[in-house]
């Protein structure tokens, strides 16, 4: 059968060889340490489940609204108010499948065929499919370690073109965990706007961001209370902007990934063009999974969601400090989301080859730089550091143990 043409363009994510090399070898009896996924490993917190069960106990099962549940818009505005000190009018929020159905929604709205989108590499993989599905294409910005890979308003500057339309930036970033600069984001947004284009923030890793030092300390700044340049673009949400759109989901800070629930704002004027948009789409967000959303902003979660912060927080201070001590390169220390993008030691072979040996000879899995772009992906590997702290130990353990043997070059500990 012939397949579309953009099909040629569109490629699983490399991590996938790794998933299933993990899964053939637990089958085996080995037991993974997984530090390949990016989601939380711990099950949604238990209020948010039973939230989800007591909804489908009601009977909670019909279609929603496209936009999503009035009482879930209400209360994603309300969560501005309260975190971010934002009057933000919730005729403005549409509920979505997952960020990734926001991601889709925009690019139909936004992209012409031919239409070049601006994104950073190395980025979220599937920024660069979604243009292809509308004709138009990513446009890459190689970003630098020396400046912690987060983007800045000169790098937009410099690379927007007659076909560029818009940009699109993720802060905190997946893959590196950069936190972009508020000054920058503000660069950013008004270059787009000098230019009659659209800037699209990606904020999914909001909440997520933690303090620059390496040291431990027994609480953090409280969601919300961070640094202003840690909490994203939302500042600028109060005024309406009628060039920026923010993506939001509950998936990583709320620990929700499987109910795929996220949400957009958008200017108040493009809302009736994404609920056409979303009606066609996929009809409306899970219903359950929208009850379970609405669990998880109550105030009285957010300790639970705090308390699995400053979990990731200290398992981010003892994966780069092992990481470095093991030879590993951490250029910068990354203040959001839950990765380390890190440069392999002299002598280890690509990021594919090394995630490959890794599996096969140490069973810890990572994901190999390749999957999120072009510029260093093959020198440059992705911890997600959410799992269990022992495990962290351990997957340290193994790659010291691994690196000791030879690493790529070595002939192997599992099967001794
Ligand atoms: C930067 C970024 N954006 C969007 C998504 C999609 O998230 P979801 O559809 O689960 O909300 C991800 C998932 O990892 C991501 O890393």
């Amino acid at each position: 059968m012939r397949l579309a043409e953009r099909m040629d363009h569109i490629h699983s994510f490399r991590v996938m060889d790794i998933v299933d090399a993990a899964q053939r070898l637990e089958a085996e009896g080995h037991r993974v340490i997984h530090m390949e996924v990016g989601e939380p490993r711990e099950p949604t917190a238990l209020p948010i489940r039973e939230a989800g069960a007591a909804a489908l106990a009601r009977g909670e099962t019909a279609y929603t609204s496209a936009l999503g549940l009035p009482a879930l818009r209400r209360a994603i505005a309300t969560y501005y108010g309260a975190y971010h000190n934002v009057d933000l009018d919730s005729e403005r929020v549409v509920v979505t499948a997952g960020a990734t159905g926001a991601l889709m929604l925009l690019s139909a709205l936004l992209l012409n065929p031919q239409d070049a989108v601006l994104l950073g590499d190395p980025a979220y993989p599937c920024n660069r499919y979604f243009p292809r599905l509308f004709g138009a294409k990513a446009s890459l910005m190689p970003l630098d370690p020396a400046d912690g890979f987060a983007l800045r308003g000169r790098h937009v500057s410099e690379a927007w073109s007659e076909k560029t339309c818009g940009v699109v930036l993720a802060s905190p970033a997946n893959p590196t965990g950069a936190v972009s600069a508020h000054s920058d984001l503000e660069a950013i947004s008004a270059c787009a706007q000098a230019r009659g284009g659209w800037a699209l923030f990606d904020e999914i890793y909001q909440g997520l961001t933690y303090p620059a030092g390496l040291e431990d300390c027994p609480s953090l700044a409280p969601h919300g209370q961070q640094a202003p340049s840690r909490v994203g673009t939302v500042l600028s949400l109060a005024g309406g902007a009628d060039h920026e759109f923010v993506v939001n989901s509950f998936s990583k800070y709320f620990g929700m990934t499987g109910w795929r629930i996220g949400w957009l704002v958008a200017p108040r004027a493009t809302i009736p063009a994404l609920e056409r948009l979303a009606q066609n789409a996929y009809i409306a967000p899970s219903t359950v999974g929208q009850h379970a959303a609405l669990a998880a902003l109550q105030a009285d979660l957010f300790p639970l969601h705090e308390a699995r912060r400053l979990a990731y927080f200290r398992s981010r201070n003892r994966l780069v400090n092992g990481l470095r001590a093991l030879g590993f390169t951490v250029p910068v220390v990354p203040e959001g989301a839950f990765y380390v993008y890190a440069k392999l030691p002299p002598g280890q072979g690509t990021s594919e080859t090394f995630c490959r040996s890794l599996l096969a000879k140490a069973a810890v899995a990572v994901t190999p730089g390749t999957d999120f772009g072009f510029e260093g992906a093959a020198e440059h590997v992705r911890f997600s550091y959410t799992a269990p702290f022992e495990d962290l130990e351990e997957a340290l353990r193994r790659l010291a143990a691994f690196l000791g043997e030879g690493g790529v070059n070595g002939s192997g500990l599992l099967g001794a």
